[in-house]
């Protein structure tokens, strides 16, 4: 496999998705038996099930905040913790997935787009987002700071739910890459099917600016037209060899 095109000026952003977690055992989204098969996005995953029933919703997250504690980073992971290591601030890492693992395998220039699952917030006050692996299967973890005062307020997942906005300043920080980087931007979506946005649109933000774009994927991904080179396959496998470790 020809290694990418990195010279001395290259800038490279990573875009992660599910895709890079399925060698870890965990479960993507829109594949055959993902869990957007098994649960209705409506019901676990935005603010009108929530508040409907927070019950389910904190029993679907718990579920999924198990399956992560108990998952390893994969090679995938280790190879991109790598070629940060290599480029130091000529590199970025912004994910889709929620689990923790890039930061488990070494990745520290990274921004979570969606949130954490094993982190929990307030619904109400303006505490920061804590990291908490406790599983609340039957039970409605409930903020005590406001309840010193009074409120008897529910905590939520600090996940990214459809219909909420992403983070403006991890959105920033993208953005500022993506500029300061113009033509020598190397742009790398890995294991995301392309479905979901702003994420989705960033392939066309790169080649705006005249950057070059790869698709890393198992499967065929819904924006794979926009990439100029697409390498079908596991990230796991693919990634050590492309970045000639
Ligand atoms: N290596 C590379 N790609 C893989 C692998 C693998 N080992 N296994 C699966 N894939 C690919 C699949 O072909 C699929 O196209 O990963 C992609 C995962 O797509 P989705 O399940 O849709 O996940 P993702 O693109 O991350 O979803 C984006 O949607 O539901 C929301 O918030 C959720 O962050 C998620 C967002």
């Amino acid at each position: 496999m020809t290694p990418l095109p990195i010279r001395k000026a290259t800038r490279v952003l990573v875009l992660t998705g599910a895709g890079v977690s399925a060698e870890s055992g965990i479960a993507t989204f829109r594949a055959g038996g993902g869990l957007w098969e098994k649960h209705r996005v409506e019901q676990v995953a935005s603010m009108e099930g929530f508040v409907e029933d927070p019950q389910l919703v904190w029993r679907f997250y718990s579920e999924r905040r198990k399956g992560v504690l108990a998952a390893e980073p994969n090679a995938g992971h280790y190879a991109l913790a790598e070629l940060e290591q290599r480029l130091g601030d000529r590199f970025l890492l912004t994910t889709q997935n929620v689990d923790g693992l890039h930061a488990r395998a070494g990745s520290e220039r990274m921004l979570e787009l969606h949130g954490n699952v094993c982190m929990t917030r307030c619904l109400l006050c303006a505490r920061e987002p804590f990291v908490d692996e406790t599983l609340y299967l039957d039970s409605l973890p409930k903020c005590e700071l406001c309840g010193e005062e009074g409120r008897d307020t529910i905590l939520r997942p600090h996940i990214v739910w459809f219909g909420e906005s992403l983070d403006g300043w991890v959105l920033s920080q993208i953005d500022d890459f993506i500029s300061e980087a113009g033509s020598d931007l190397l742009f790398l979506a890995i294991g995301t099917a392309g479905a979901v946005y702003p994420a989705a649109s960033l392939v066309d933000v790169a080649r705006r600016v005249g950057g070059v774009s790869y698709l890393i994927n198992l499967d065929e991904a819904d924006n794979a037209s926009q990439f100029e080179h697409v390498i079908r396959g596991k990230s796991g496998e693919v990634l050590p060899r492309l970045f000639g470790l």
